[in-house]
């Protein structure tokens, strides 16, 4: 396969972002685009130039000239449009959180089992330079035993009230906590045994978005780490940038400190002080470039040359079991094996 024919299932937020990096990619062909609201389709089916427009995910897939689709639906919404994908042999990238059920992950793993085509989660903090760079680092034995970590991934609170509106059926835990998750693990290379999570439901409830403000996890490794991962969703929109990411392990031998917001550029202006994204994903001489582009350019040359992309549906499954028992964990006030 020379070119690869893709498709892209919903044009919101990051739908944009990756018709963007399909369209300047030399290997790829836009062929399709899907959503359900006419307006948006229309809009983004003329600025990129692709023939297939459709409001039913249905009517996309069963173009015969498609190889891969992205699938860029809200959190909840995942599953159907998967299974149907690998049903129709399409090669799948979906956006995290894989699913929000386990019987939906099983759907999904059900069908991929019948028809094993290329699957990928797009969990894109593993291309996020200082993150492979810690777990070379704990290859390479200059760490030793991870002893503790701490995650951060958090939110202005313009993301659950402004950007998405479908918050209230989500929460910070799937829509950031899920990149966390696949994140210590793959750098940890290890398995969670035990969660307590507490969170709390006051401001987003308050302005009648019935989501939790936060979630505060700890959570167990089975070779003994422990983590804490923090994920709010109403840090003040003074704050310098929309996403807060911070990652530290401390080892028997090394600690390692991941802070990548010095690579944004600062902005002043008289009104306040912002920063520009200038590493997650940007267009620069015309191309995207960005730690969340190479994860889709993976999933490219993965499906071109016949291979199973690096994040795979077991990842996407795993994580979902985690999240679901960090849910349980914050309802019931007490830690969660599993
Ligand atoms: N990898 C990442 O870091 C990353 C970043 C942001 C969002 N995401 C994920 O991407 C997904 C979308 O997030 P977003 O921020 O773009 O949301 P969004 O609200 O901006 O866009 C969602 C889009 O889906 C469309 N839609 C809803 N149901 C549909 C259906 N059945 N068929 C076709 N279109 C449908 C809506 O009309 C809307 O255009 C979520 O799962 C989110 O977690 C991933």
């Amino acid at each position: 396969m020379d070119k690869l024919r893709v498709g892209v299932v919903a044009l919101g937020t990051f739908g944009e972002m990756l018709l963007q990096t399909y369209s300047d990619h030399p290997a790829v062909d836009l062929v399709a685009v899907c959503d359900v609201d006419e307006a948006r389709l229309e809009a983004a089916a003329q600025e990129f130039g692709v023939p297939g427009h459709f409001t039913d995910y249905r009517d996309l897939l069963a173009v015969d000239a498609l190889d891969a689709v992205s699938i860029v639906t809200p959190d909840f919404t995942h599953t159907d449009i998967a299974v149907e994908a690998v049903n129709r042999s399409k090669a799948v990238l979906v956006e995290k959180p894989l699913a929000t059920s386990l019987e939906d992950c099983d759907r999904i793993g059900e069908a991929l089992k019948a028809n094993p085509v290329p699957f990928m989660v797009d969990f894109h903090n593993r291309w996020n330079g200082g993150v492979p760079r810690i777990r070379e680092a704990i290859e390479a034995g200059e760490v030793g035993a991870v002893q503790m970590a701490y995650h951060r991934l958090s939110d202005t609170i313009f993301v659950p009230t402004k950007m998405l509106s479908w918050a209230a059926r989500s929460s910070v835990c799937w829509f950031l906590g899920s990149h966390c998750l696949d994140t210590l693990r793959w750098v940890l290379q290890d398995e969670v045994k035990r969660v307590y999570a507490v969170s709390q439901s006051r401001v987003l409830k308050g302005m009648g978005i019935d989501t939790p403000d936060y979630y505060l996890s700890v959570v167990e490794f089975r070779g003994g780490a422990r983590a804490l991962i923090e994920n709010c969703w109403i840090l003040p929109n003074s704050s310098p940038s929309v996403v807060d990411f911070k990652l530290e392990v401390v080892g028997e031998k090394a600690t390692l400190y991941f802070d990548p917001s010095p690579e944004r550029l600062l902005k002043l202006t008289a009104e306040k002080i912002a920063t520009v994204d200038t590493y997650a994903g940007l267009p620069v001489h015309g191309r995207m470039v960005g730690f969340a582009v190479e994860s889709i350019r993976h999933f490219v040359e993965c499906v071109l040359t016949g291979r199973q992309p690096m994040v795979g549906f077991e990842d996407g499954r795993e994580v979902t079991r985690v999240i679901l028992a960090m849910e349980q964990s914050a309802r019931e006030g007490r830690p969660v094996d599993l």
